[in-house]
């Protein structure tokens, strides 16, 4: 049986941590489902269709992520419900510190409570261990250079949307 995992998040926009945490995903599982899921609580920089397209990109333009990876969006209904639709058991998360650790344990437990879907940690290379998404969409907002922290799909779109 192929095992197939889940890597959610808001990709607003995907970082160069988000990518590395694909990547080693991809090493583990015959297939990975990398999902935007549309987070209420978050103001949302780019839209959902921007945030897959840039997704795709970035994934096929980095020589160092291989094997079956789908790029998808969830707007309504639980993240487990996706697990349940594309048969997949497992949700992989990145972990940057233990800040990250607190705020993802309730819901691993209530993701296994729900539909019996495991979470797997994993650990992106300390050098990214600084960016976040929102951390990103400030600087950029505040004019200064994120290139150091995403992809260059990424880089290319934000310089390209920058008011003049
Ligand atoms: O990149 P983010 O914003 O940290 O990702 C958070 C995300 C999207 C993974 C989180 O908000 C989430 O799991 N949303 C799914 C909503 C859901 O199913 N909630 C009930 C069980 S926890």
């Amino acid at each position: 049986m192929s095992s197939i995992a889940v890597v959610p998040g808001s990709f607003d926009p995907v970082t160069l941590g988000h990518l590395d945490v694909i990547r080693r995903a991809a090493t583990i599982f015959d297939e990975v489902h990398v999902l935007v899921v549309h987070n209420p609580d978050k103001n949302a920089m780019l839209p959902i269709a921007e945030r897959v397209g840039l997704l795709q990109k970035s994934i096929a333009e980095d020589p160092a992520i291989t094997g079956n990876i789908i790029v998808a969006s969830w707007s309504v209904g639980l993240l487990v419900d996706y697990c349940t639709e594309v048969g997949a058991s497992v949700l992989v998360k990145g972990i940057r510190s233990q800040i990250d650790v607190a705020y993802e344990t309730p819901m691993v437990l209530m993701n296994r409570s729900l539909a019996n879907v495991e979470t797997v940690f994993l650990l992106p290379e300390p050098a990214h261990a600084h960016v976040s998404s929102s951390l990103v969409r400030q600087v950029a907002a505040l004019g200064g250079d994120v290139s150091e922290y995403v992809p260059p799909a990424v880089a290319r779109y934000l310089d390209t949307t920058r008011p003049a």
